[in-house]
């Protein structure tokens, strides 16, 4: 029996239910398909920094080495000021195993309240190829002259040859996989100086796939596409911010921030990946007991797929398809009463009926 050791790190607010229903859910599909999964928990997180003013202890990164994978709740919370808490934790780790691929693929769920619920599945079926590592998320810059009148904010953005070429040719490889098709989101008209660098380099890299339909399209425009012609794109490969905002647009579109999910790939396998759910700690409603744990339960499917668990993976993935298209147990997300634990036990039941 393959036995797989797993770092969980619940972390703040929300991330700490919907860790435990990710849990729930991934032992029962262990049970079924006859594999272990040995946890570790670490309580590093917006509570622990406020004890001893770290996020993670100091060998944080050595200690997360020796574990196949990360599954991550969500750091934030008030209190705390956001900068500590992310770059105390969840952007070292990215960086620290060279997870360089953030993978957000996005379908459309039953029982969904979202805009387009009336799409086909085929038509809202899409994957954001996300550049994780560098880009607009530098530590270049900061503020200057504090209160005075001249007082201003400067980041420099960093795009690296080798960083833009694996993200895109990450991109092509996935796009060959599925539909054929690959578009990248840009802004080179002339206003951000990077973006006609990442340009170039997808056209170079296009051309090494000549089977693959590619095409690149303005950020601002290719968020207005994936709202009217969602059944237009399949894999998006953008840079780090702008990767981060469509993944929110595309979780809204096809169901919310409760049901998108997130892996933050190392693709040489050198080091362990890291998934979590695309939305936060969410404090607005942390400590009610009504959070979608779909999101995390799905990164869960993409920790056992990469794992090299795929038949479990799609039980899970069925099963959270089964329990949403009845419709009887929702969080309020979903338009329902139902609580986190409520919705993760009908998956866990789901998976092992
Ligand atoms: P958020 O994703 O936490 O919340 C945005 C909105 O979506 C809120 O109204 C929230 O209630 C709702 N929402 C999110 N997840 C939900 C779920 N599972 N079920 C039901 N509703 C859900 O984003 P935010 O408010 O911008 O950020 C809150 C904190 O989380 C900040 O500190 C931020 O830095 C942090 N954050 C952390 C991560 C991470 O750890 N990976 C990701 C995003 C934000
Ligand atoms: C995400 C989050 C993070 C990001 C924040 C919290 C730094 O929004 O994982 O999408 O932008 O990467
Ligand atoms: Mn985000």
């Amino acid at each position: 029996m393959n036995t797989y050791r797993i770092a969980s790190i619940p972390g703040d607010g929300i991330g700490v239910d919907v860790q435990a229903e990710a849990r729930k859910v991934l032992d029962r599909a262990a049970r079924r398909f006859e594999f272990g999964l040995e946890w570790t928990e670490f309580d590093w997180s917006c509570e622990r920094y406020l004890e001893t003013g770290r996020m993670m202890p100091e060998d944080g990164i050595e200690q997360l080495a020796g574990f196949d994978q990360i599954l991550l709740g969500a750091v934030g919370f008030p209190g705390v000021p956001d900068h500590v808490s992310l770059w105390g934790l969840l952007i070292p780790v990215r960086r620290a195993f060279s997870q360089y691929v953030n993978l957000r693929p996005v379908r459309l769920l039953p029982g969904t309240t979202s805009v387009l619920r009336d799409r086909t599945a085929d038509e809202l079926e899409m994957v954001i190829v996300r550049e994780n590592s560098e880009g607009e998320y530098s530590e270049l810059g900061g503020r200057q002259n504090r209160g005075l009148p001249g007082e201003f904010a400067l980041q420099e953005s960093v795009f690296t040859r080798v960083g833009v070429e694996r993200i895109v040719r990450y991109a092509f490889e996935l796009a060959q996989t599925r539909t054929g098709r690959v578009v990248s989101a840009t802004k080179s008209n002339g206003i951000i100086h990077t973006m006609p660098f990442w340009d170039e380099i997808f056209a170079e890299v296009a051309e090494e796939f000549p089977t693959v339909h590619s095409e690149q399209c303005h950020i601002d425009a290719l968020a207005a596409r994936m709202v009217q012609q969602p059944e237009r794109i399949d894999v998006v490969v953008g840079s780090n911010l702008f990767g981060d905002i469509l993944s929110d647009l595309a979780a809204a579109v096809t169901g919310g921030l409760g049901m998108a999910p997130s892996g933050n790939i190392n693709p040489a396998r050198e080091h362990p990946s890291m998934f979590e759910a695309v939305h936060g700690s969410a404090p607005d409603i942390a400590g009610q007991g009504i959070a979608n744990p779909v999101a995390q339960i799905l990164a869960g499917t993409m920790m056992l797929e990469h794992l090299g668990e795929a038949e479990a993976a799609r039980a899970v993935y069925t099963a959270v398809e089964q329990v949403l298209a009845t419709g009887e147990v929702a969080t309020p997300d979903l338009g329902g009463k139902a609580t986190t634990a409520e919705l993760g036990s009908a998956i866990a039941d789901a998976v092992q009926a």
